[in-house]
């Protein structure tokens, strides 16, 4: 799928979990453009896959919830599966949120509703629905469909706590002084969904070369990371720059090489 500039940071900005969804199906059309297999990038640390399941009921049995009903999905009839093989730890993680999170930003911009679930799912349930190898585990779900018209005021005040962290709680001074295409990025970065809103994330290096590191040890941190990586990336690109992020020493850093064209004769649009 080919997002405009426009269009990317529309879905960043605009994207926030969803946890109530119509009975409505996926449509042909939109199915075939968030799972198209052209365009998807990976960091190439881990093996992962993303499998489709879709129901003809809703999926409630496999979304268990965390206290009572916060956090339950409800009526998502569609969802992801990211799969590593069993050995896979961190990378494997990391790896599963950088892809995942590609289909998040697409199903953002066709105007699809989703929520990474990392913990709150019943894995026997799940898997009458897709197909594991003995080798394999699933990191995480992605539950999609299209989003309900919430009126639950309990929700809305509950949904309105979700804050993002400020700029600079999760970048070095240096950085945020930065040009603009650095610190949209960093927003960018900033705005993603991480697991219990933890953003677990902190850029630092230099505008040349930025780092990421873990600000926290959580056990899907490493998803968060990947996650705010593709975030970061994608936006780059769309500026028109190139970059991919390398490792060194396990810890992920990105050099950006700004293009000499001018601003207003780029095309700019990320494929993923
Ligand atoms: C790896 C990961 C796991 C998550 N697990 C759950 C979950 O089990 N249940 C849930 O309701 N939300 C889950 N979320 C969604 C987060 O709670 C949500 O992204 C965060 O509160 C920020 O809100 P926002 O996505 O609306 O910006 C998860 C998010 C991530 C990235």
């Amino acid at each position: 799928m080919r997002l405009t500039y426009g269009a990317l940071m529309q879905a960043i900005l605009s994207r926030k979990s969803v946890r109530r969804y119509r009975s409505e199906a996926i449509d042909a059309s939109s199915r075939q453009a968030l799972l198209e297999v052209d365009g998807l990038r990976r960091l190439n640390i881990a093996q992962c896959r993303a499998e489709y399941i879709e129901s003809p009921e809703s999926l409630d049995h496999v979304f268990t919830g965390i206290i009572g009903s916060y956090g339950k999905i409800r009526g998502a009839r569609a969802a992801l599966c990211l799969i590593t093989p069993s050995h896979e730890k961190n990378l494997g993680q990391m790896e599963a949120g950088y892809l995942g999170e590609q289909y998040v930003l697409r199903a953002a911009a066709l105007g699809l509703g989703t929520c990474w679930v990392g913990g709150t799912f019943d894995y026997k349930k799940l898997m009458g629905h897709c197909s594991i190898g003995p080798e394999e585990k699933v990191i995480a779900i992605i539950a999609l469909g299209w989003p309900a018209e919430d009126k639950d005021n309990l929700r809305h005040m509950l949904h309105s706590m979700v804050r993002h962290k400020e700029m600079p709680a999760i970048a070095s001074k240096n950085l945020l002084g930065g040009p603009p295409w650095l610190t949209t990025a960093i927003h960018a970065a900033g705005r993603a969904p991480s697991a219990i809103n933890l953003q677990p994330w902190f850029f630092s290096g230099t505008p040349e070369r930025v780092e990421l590191k873990a600000s926290r040890n959580g056990a899907f941190t490493s998803i968060d990371l990947g996650i705010a990586m593709l975030h970061f990336e994608a936006v780059i690109l769309a500026y028109g720059h190139s970059g991919k992020w390398e490792f060194d020493k396990g810890i992920p850093n990105i050099s950006v090489q700004p293009t000499e064209v001018p601003q207003e004769q780029r095309t700019n649009f990320v494929d993923m």
